[in-house]
């Protein structure tokens, strides 16, 4: 039914930069977007208050399958999102949460329970997806496929400023560590792993800005999609 709205799908590793482009573009484009990594956090902060065990798949498959959540606009645009009625705020951006979400996306039940509300966010005009299997399973006839890749080094170093100017302290050495270890969970799994789809077009974002990435990305779109130069 919904088969000619054109779906962007931008994959990558954690702390890449994926979520200020897929922003950046559904803003530009007038396009939803779809945070497939929030509904594996809301799954894995659902099940830990909860106090399910992370590994006990068919538990936590039922609290993907029975997630109520809500995603807003916020005023200035940004997103806020409603787990059970109640904002949840930098909870869900926690290493912590991050590195549950990345457990429990490694369980084929909690991905199978998720499968359909990610294709249902594909609305008229079009959809930015972000995540890590948006162009291999979620969405394989998406328009474009973006597969957005930086040094792990790098993106430790990006995710350390983020959480600083945040006023966060963290050590830019478990960063790096953390990092490698979802990285290695995320693309060592057995169902979806984090890998580009063959037609994907690579951005490798180790030395460019983020304005870079934005305008390399916008222009890969326009062509893609027939869209005017200027859009
Ligand atoms: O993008 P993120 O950091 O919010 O994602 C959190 C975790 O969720 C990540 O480590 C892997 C998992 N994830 C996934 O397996 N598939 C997706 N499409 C999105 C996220």
């Amino acid at each position: 039914m919904n088969a000619r709205v054109p779906v962007i799908a931008v994959d990558g590793p954690s702390g890449v930069g994926k979520g200020t482009l897929c922003q950046w573009l559904a803003n530009r484009l007038g396009f939803h977007l779809l945070d497939s990594g929030a509904l594996y956090r809301l799954t894995a902060l659902a099940a830990l208050r909860r106090n399910l065990a992370l590994e006990d798949e068919s538990r936590v498959a039922a609290v993907a399958a029975g997630l109520e959540v809500e995603f807003r606009a916020g005023t200035d645009g940004s997103p806020r999102i409603f787990l059970e009625g109640v904002e949840v705020g930098a909870d869900l951006r926690s290493e912590t949460c991050g590195n549950a979400a990345s457990q429990v996306a490694a369980l084929p039940a909690v991905r199978a329970a998720l499968l359909q509300r990610q294709r249902d966010f594909r609305r008229s005009p079009g959809l930015i997806a972000d995540g890590r299997d948006m162009g291999t399973v979620v969405f394989p006839d998406a328009e474009l496929k973006l597969f957005l890749t930086a040094s792990a080094e790098e993106r430790a170093r990006r995710r350390h400023q983020q959480l600083s100017e945040q006023g966060m302290n963290a050590s830019l050495k478990n960063l790096a560590s953390e990092i490698a270890e979802r990285d290695a969970r995320d693309r060592q799994r057995a169902v979806a792993p984090l890998r580009p789809a063959a037609d994907a077009e690579t951005l490798d974002t180790t030395h460019s800005s983020i304005a870079e990435v934005c305008d390399r990305a916008l222009a890969l779109a326009a062509r893609r999609l027939g869209l005017p130069k200027n859009c």
